[in-house]
């Protein structure tokens, strides 16, 4: 299959490899404007007669958000408790019901409901039963865990990390996403966990790119290249801005997005409370063992929240002992 982008009106064609020429080019007319695509054989796409032009900046991030597969809309599980949730009158009987549309979230939620992670001193077998002792809030916490575990769980083959791997960064920066403002910011608890899960989400949508201009990335991050700078060298933006740009169609909260778009750059972010909390936390899941690679530290950021760099290793610790626990939880 080939596919093909008109240069006069941007509609993409895809043409079957069987309906073409092998041996000589072929041209062709846009039916929308009428431009002449010109398609070489064995070349992919030549519009016009001319090299296509490799997409760069804001022009790829508008396809790559346009076309993508590698992430789903927003999880239905998630939009529904969301929405249950901030209707004044929730109560346990419409968050079970949010959930018993999905049996097998549901199971998965009890499960790591059950994990150290949450200290109940006594096992939940109902999610009724959960919901009373959690509170409404953890529940909507664990359903977007469980929801996202399989859409974070990746492996991407351009920045050569496994599923797991990429899975247990997502929830490890969402957890100490969590537990930092637990102590610096309480309001953005809850914003905090769920821009952690999903704040290298634009990393599942560049690595089929990655995957084409493997050996450019891999020379600039042998040189010590962070991720986000090999990434604008090639492309001209980063995982983060590509990500914040998606989940835009998400409909999440904007603080939420602008955070994600500058969690590798907090300094920029005017000041944002939560860009140099998923920094730090993502910092933090990284000296961990996390997948990205030449990470520094924004200063900035520990200031902005009034963190002392000593903090660090501590709480990156109980962090650790936290992710593991739910991910064994999830695992058995
Ligand atoms: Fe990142
Ligand atoms: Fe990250």
């Amino acid at each position: 299959m080939i596919s093909i982008t008109c240069p006069g009106c941007r509609k993409t064609y895809r043409i079957p490899d069987n309906e073409l020429p092998k041996d000589k080019p072929v041209d062709l007319l846009c039916p929308a404007c009428n431009t002449v695509l010109t398609i070489r054989p064995g070349s992919g796409t030549s519009p016009s007669g001319t090299p296509a032009r490799p997409l760069f900046g804001p022009e790829l991030i508008e396809k790559i958000v346009r076309t993508s597969k590698a992430l789903p809309p927003m999880p239905r599980i998630i939009a529904r408790a969301n929405e249950v949730l901030s209707s004044e009158n929730a109560g346990f009987r419409e968050i079970s019901q949010v959930l018993e549309t999905d049996q097998a979230i549901a199971t998965r939620v009890l499960r790591i409901a059950n994990s150290a992670y949450y200290g109940l001193s006594v096992p939940v077998t109902s999610v009724q039963q959960a919901s009373a002792l959690l509170g409404f809030q953890t529940l909507l916490e664990l359903i977007t865990v469980v929801s996202s575990s399989r859409m974070m769980g990746k492996r991407l083959d351009g920045y050569n990390i496994e599923a797991r791997s990429m899975w247990k960064h997502s929830l490890s920066v969402a957890v100490g996403a969590r537990a930092l403002s637990d102590t610096y910011y309480p309001e953005l608890v809850n914003d905090a966990f769920m821009a952690g899960l999903i704040h290298d989400s634009g990393m599942l949508l560049l690595d089929s790119y990655i995957v084409k201009n493997q050996k450019t990335f891999n020379t600039l991050v042998a040189q010590g290249k962070t991720l986000q700078d090999a990434e604008t060298e090639i492309f001209g933006f980063d995982h983060a801005s590509l990500g914040s740009m998606y989940l835009k169609n998400w409909k999440l909260p904007a603080n939420l997005i602008h955070a994600i778009s500058y969690h590798h750059r907090p300094s920029d972010s005017d000041d944002d409370p939560l860009a140099c909390i998923l920094h730090i936390s993502d910092i933090m899941a990284n000296s961990a063992g996390g997948p990205e690679a030449n990470l520094v530290t924004d200063q900035a950021a520990l200031a902005g929240i009034g963190m002392e760099p000593g903090d660090m290793a501590p709480m990156t610790e109980e962090v650790e002992a936290v992710v593991e626990g739910i991910i064994e939880s999830m695992e058995t």
